[in-house]
């Protein structure tokens, strides 16, 4: 339970073409969501008009999954803030784990992207988060301590966390409540050494197979704010069930069950 809004955001990665998208999120939209909590989505680049018209007049807010520093240029492959906002992205994700690992993704550059993109008017969602290797020797708070370093520099009133343990991350093994809370409350100190009193209002989003059955107890923990969701987020039913768990958390509805 937290005073803060929670947000849920599906990370679709490199699902969804133009036709699958319209698809997905014609059935997203035909559930009822609670209107209490903030839901995006964001699917691949190419996808992003085709949802953006989709998703006009709704509350789901739309997303995209990387961003480019520079606003033009010589940068074959990578798509500018100003391209995202031209057509309607609200929110980005920066420095994802798989961005980091396959695609040389540093702290120094997911720093960059995020900056240019809250200078564009981009919200930023900002991943990070210890390998299995890391956590077994002992170096989770180091390594967020780290990768932390860039946030300072960056606008709390338009960043939103995500603390991923690699490890969790598309293997059906999920952090437990407690370790979740562990590195959220580090991370929100974190916060406060860098933002004083505005890093209350930063939400941080715990990410690596969360389902509609583990939601609430994760979601029940003092300093997490929401979900970012892979492949959970690829089936109407269960990112809305998620939703729903949010909506339970923000309900005080420490009971509620996923049936
Ligand atoms: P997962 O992915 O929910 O499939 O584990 C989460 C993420 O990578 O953002």
């Amino acid at each position: 339970m937290t005073d803060r809004r929670y947000l849920v955001a599906g990370n679709w990665k490199m699902h969804n073409g133009v036709a699958d998208t319209s698809a997905l999120l014609e059935r997203l939209l035909a559930e009822k969501l609670p209107g209490t909590v903030d839901a995006v989505v964001c699917p691949p680049f190419v996808s992003l008009p085709a949802a953006a018209m989709l998703l006009a007049g709704s509350e789901i807010g739309l997303g995209a999954q990387n961003v480019h520093w520079e606003a033009k240029g010589a940068f074959t492959g990578e798509i500018a803030p100003g391209m995202l906002t031209e057509i309607g992205v609200r929110w980005v994700i920066v420095g994802h784990s798989e961005r980091r690992s396959y695609f040389g993704e540093t702290d120094e550059t997911a720093g960059k992207r995020a900056a240019a993109a809250q200078a564009a008017g981009l919200e930023v969602i900002f991943c990070l988060g210890e390998t299995l290797e890391q956590r077994d020797a002992g170096e989770t708070l180091a390594v967020l301590e780290r990768q932390s370093a860039v946030l300072g520099d960056l606008d709390p009133a338009h960043l939103v966390v995500a603390y991923e343990p690699v490890w969790a991350i598309g293997t059906g093994r999920t952090a437990s409540p407690e370790q979740a809370q562990e590195a959220h409350a580090f991370l929100r100190q974190r916060l406060e050494a860098a933002f004083g009193g505005a890093a209350a209002g930063i939400r941080i989003l715990y990410g690596g197979s969360v389902k509609p059955q583990n939601a609430a107890v994760l979601f029940g923990q003092p300093d997490v704010d929401g979900g970012l969701i892979g492949g959970a987020s690829l089936d109407a039913r269960s990112f809305s069930d998620i939703i729903r768990a949010a909506a339970s958390c923000a309900a005080g509805d420490e009971q509620w069950q996923y049936s």
